[in-house]
């Protein structure tokens, strides 16, 4: 009831905005309705700071006791043993605790101190691939690069990064300055070989996930647009990527560069990545050149099988936020510029799921604002370091759902795939490759529709 009286007063409230605003636009006019549904049946109606992390209103019983107990395991913060409860962190790790990387279920802010634990780590690897075609371990450091360890051991590397200024101008004479990190590693616990490529990446938000893995493959394998037939500039291509767990290679769809398969699969490696955690998946430290890589308490694998069913279904089953303003003329103006800049090329509003086993989030249609495909995003982007079929300029479409809460769940607007852009502005900026039309195109809107784009994305 407090629900709907709020939803109210929000529609009125947009009404009189609209009324205001209401002066011709040559747009043609996107009917945004069938959008407020942006989860389909797991759409949240509520606009707090916690709107990332609250349970699809739609979940069976079974599967809402199941993400209650997830969210207790995604908070725990492990610690070094011997303790009574969430013992193992490390020998050596990144962060302690799911939520200190996704932040409120949202969006780790781009670290204030590079020695500190924060949302941000580095993957690192050897140039060419391994038998399965990913990324070839750095002998002594793996794929990841810990930089912190528990006591009697030593972090593998430290983190530490300089920035360049690049200034764009847009064409009403706006200048923006952004920022172009450049990450280093420096104290590694051995020699580190030379030519290791290093790949920053910052936790993104976690909810809505289960639609993104129920999207049937053929659906995303159809918005494959490799050779660029269409000629439009944008082509789009699907990650393919070893499963640890199915022990087969299959379609991409978690991490930025759309690098691994399954939610499972994530969740594991998440465990014993970023905080040591053994799991079913993974039994072996990661600690590889330290005293056998084991933190020598012989309690491998440390994570009870049942919790990382708990953590992945928690993963599944978060609501996604419903947009707001919908009614806005200027909202519907920036839907409107979204698309007529090719912003939907790549960030596809519409897509569906197939069955799952989770009912709430079987065959739904909702709006996640990504094809789930790579694209070549330019040199400003590129970490020049390949990840099974993406290449070092190329990432996955990120989701905008949600986008717009961004500030208010998480308190900052650091956006991309290592937190760079201090805005949304700044992250189209940093758009090119195949999205440069698109880029040249913003910059050369007038104040007022590249104003109405925003206000569509802050809509999100
Ligand atoms: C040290 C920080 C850190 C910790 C701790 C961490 N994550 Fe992450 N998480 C990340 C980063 C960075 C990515 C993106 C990875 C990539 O691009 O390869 C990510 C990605 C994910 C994704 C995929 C999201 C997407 O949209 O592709 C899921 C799911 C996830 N993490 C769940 C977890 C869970 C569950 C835990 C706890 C068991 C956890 N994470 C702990 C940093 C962290
Ligand atoms: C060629 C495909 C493509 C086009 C066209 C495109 N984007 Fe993107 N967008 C991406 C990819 C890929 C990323 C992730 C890049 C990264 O993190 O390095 C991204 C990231 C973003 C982000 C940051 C999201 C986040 O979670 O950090 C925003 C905002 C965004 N795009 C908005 C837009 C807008 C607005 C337009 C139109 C002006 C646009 N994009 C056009 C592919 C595209």
């Amino acid at each position: 009831m407090e629900m709907l009286k709020k939803l109210f007063v929000t529609l009125i409230v947009l009404q009189f905005v609209s009324c205001q605003s209401d002066d011709s636009s040559d747009y043609k006019a996107i009917d945004l309705s069938e959008r407020l549904y942006a989860g389909g049946g797991t759409t949240l109606f509520s606009v707090t700071s916690n709107a990332y992390r609250t349970p699809a209103p739609n979940l069976a019983a079974a599967d809402m006791a199941m993400h209650l107990m997830g969210d207790v395991d995604f908070e725990s913060v492990f610690v070094t043993a011997p303790s009574s409860i969430n013992q193992g962190l490390g020998p050596i790790f990144n962060n302690s605790s799911c939520i200190s990387c996704h932040p409120r279920d949202g969006r780790a802010p781009f670290p204030t101190l590079l020695s500190a634990r924060s949302g941000l780590l580095l993957r690192t690897s050897m140039f060419g691939t391994d038998e399965h075609g990913g990324p070839v371990a750095v002998p002594g450091f793996g794929v990841q690069l810990q930089n912190q360890a528990i006591f009697g051991y030593k972090p593998e590397v430290t983190y530490s990064v300089i920035f360049t200024e690049i200034k764009e101008t847009l064409a009403d004479g706006t200048v923006i300055t952004l920022r172009k990190p450049a990450f280093s590693i420096a104290n590694s616990y051995m020699p580190m070989p030379g030519g290791a490529m290093l790949s920053p990446r910052i936790g993104p938000p976690v909810f809505g996930l289960g639609l993104l893995e129920a999207i049937p493959e053929t659906d995303i394998l159809a918005m494959q647009d490799i050779a660029d037939a269409d000629g439009n500039g944008i082509s789009g291509k699907a990650n393919y990527v070893w499963d640890p767990l199915l022990r087969q290679t299959i379609l991409g769809r978690f991490g930025w560069k759309a690098n691994t398969g399954t939610i499972r699969s994530q969740c594991a490696a998440a465990y014993v990545e970023d905080m040591g955690i053994t799991n079913v998946i993974f039994d072996k430290e990661t600690g590889h050149g330290q005293s056998n890589g084991s933190d020598g308490l012989g309690d491998d694998p440390e994570l009870a099988a049942a919790i990382l069913d708990q953590v992945v279904l928690y993963c599944k089953t978060l609501a996604v936020p419903a947009p707001r303003g919908i009614e806005n003329k200027q909202v519907k103006d920036g839907a409107a510029i979204f698309e007529k800049i090719a912003c939907a090329q790549c960030h596809k509003p519409q897509q569906k799921t197939g069955y799952s086993e989770i009912s709430a989030i079987s065959f739904q249609t909702f709006y996640p604002y990504t094809d789930m495909l790579l694209h070549d995003m330019g040199d400003g982007l590129a970490d020049n370091r390949p990840d099974f079929l993406a290449g070092g300029s190329e990432w996955k479409t990120r989701p905008l759902w949600g986008i717009g809460l961004t500030q208010l769940v998480n308190g900052h607007t650091d956006f991309l795939h290592d937190g760079r852009a201090k805005n949304l502005t700044e992250a189209i900026l940093w758009h090119g490759g195949e999205a440069q039309q698109s880029k040249e195109k913003f910059k050369q809107l007038s104040k007022k529709d590249r104003e109405a784009l925003l206000a569509f994305l802050n809509s999100l």
